[in-house]
């Protein structure tokens, strides 16, 4: 089981981002990690190994990047997998057949899909509801709720969770609380610090940061649970070979220098679309009008580069999608380079449509995940597509 080096513990953000988790390569002093491509290891004599027998149980690139991003979140231990989707399905096997799980109604809508069309076939039962109220997810609680899993800020809607009451309602509850933070990234926002049990990502966004793997990661803090997971990592397989861990864990050394300029584009460019449309159109969890800037304040530390723009018909959102000359039409977000997606038919296609329409994801909304690139071209770029 992948546990963190306690030394690292006490580094600062950035010095955890570069160093946590590795150390120089014992044969050659290599201060990068070496990518041990290898599925298996020679064993010294029977039953005699240095720790590592098979490589869908252990490999050191991979425990390299469960024991940087555990160390980011403020976790102990880390499980890496082969996608954000393969991770939450392996945490969902925590569960069993009969066992009750609220989830928030607005989260990705491959989480929606897992959920929907796949767990419930396999006896776990869902209450999605707007986590924006935690009244709501209060009273989706019941006898055989066993988890409650938030994403916050949402995708694509920017809606919030408060954390810290949506824990207190877990563990009232005797559930997990498991928290996606692919959008916050830790940089922004500690789950942990507000009871989560189980904070997952996919990796394949902020955290590798260059849009070149795709991946996801599990952090604990209690070891009976990791238990558990490392049984599932192991049991069911979904791990990632050692080139993607290893791409993952050279973007995360970079995570706090991205992240505040990712911050810095999206407040100007939300800024900018919403004194040209009207704050009603922008959703962006960094401006005053969004109606949870204030829980946004209190539990981030940051809004990061996530923008949805509502341009009210598909005609519109076709025409600016039409238009962008730095921001490139595609799925997926927070790489280094801006994208703009439609995710009425892109991200949240498996979504039902009366299911996107109750939640507002109109086909006329237009996601931006504004990147790293210098801000005067990228505001051209929106000036000129949303003129
Ligand atoms: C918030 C969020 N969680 C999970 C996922 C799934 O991750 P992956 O695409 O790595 O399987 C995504 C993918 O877009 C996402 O946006």
């Amino acid at each position: 089981m992948t546990r963190i080096f306690d030394e690292d513990v006490s580094n600062s953000f950035g010095t955890r981002a570069i160093h946590a988790g590795q150390r120089p390569d014992l044969l050659s002093g290599a201060i990068m990690t070496p990518i041990y491509t290898t599925s298996t290891y020679v064993q010294d004599a029977l039953g005699e190994n240095k720790g590592y027998e098979y490589a869908r149980g252990k490999n050191p690139t991979r425990e390299a990047l469960e024991r940087n991003v555990a160390t980011l979140e403020g976790g102990v231990h880390g499980f890496a997998f082969s996608s954000g989707m393969g991770c939450l399905d392996s945490i969902m096997k925590l569960f069993k057949a009969g066992d009750h799980i609220v989830c928030g109604e607005n989260v990705y809508g491959g989480t929606f899909r897992l959920f929907d069309r796949i767990l419930t076939n396999f006896g776990l039962t869902f209450t999605f509801v707007d986590t924006r109220d935690s009244q709501k997810l209060a009273d989706a609680c019941g006898p055989k709720t066993k988890a409650i899993l938030v994403e916050t800020p949402t995708n694509p809607l920017m809606r919030l969770t408060d954390l810290s009451a949506a824990g207190e309602i877990a563990r009232q509850n005797n559930a997990l609380f498991i928290v996606d933070n692919t959008f916050a990234t830790p940089f922004f926002q500690l789950p942990f610090e507000h009871g989560a049990d189980i904070i997952y990502h996919s990796t394949t966004k902020y955290l590798n940061g260059h849009s070149d793997m795709i991946g996801g990661i599990a952090i604990v803090r209690d070891d009976a649970i990791a238990e558990q997971l490392q049984f599932i990592q192991n049991a069911s397989g979904a791990v990632p070979g050692p080139f993607d861990s290893w791409l993952a864990l050279r973007g995360t050394k970079t995570l706090h220098l991205r992240m505040p300029r990712h911050d810095a584009n999206g407040r100007s460019i939300a800024s900018w679309l919403s004194e040209k449309m009207g704050p009603e159109k922008v959703i962006y969890p960094g401006l005053e009008s969004h109606p949870q800037h204030e829980l946004a304040k209190r539990q981030m530390r940051g809004f990061g580069g996530m923008i949805s723009v509502d341009l009210g018909t598909k005609a519109r959102a076709a025409e600016v999608l039409g238009k962008v000359r730095i921001f490139s039409l595609a799925e997926s977000l927070g790489g280094v380079e801006s994208l703009i997606s439609h995710p009425a038919s892109m991200t949240h296609a498996s979504v039902p449509p009366d299911r996107r329409a109750y939640l507002g994801i109109t086909e006329g909304l237009v996601r931006l995940s504004c990147g790293v690139e210098d801000i005067e071209d990228l505001m051209a770029d929106v000036e000129q597509a949303f003129a």
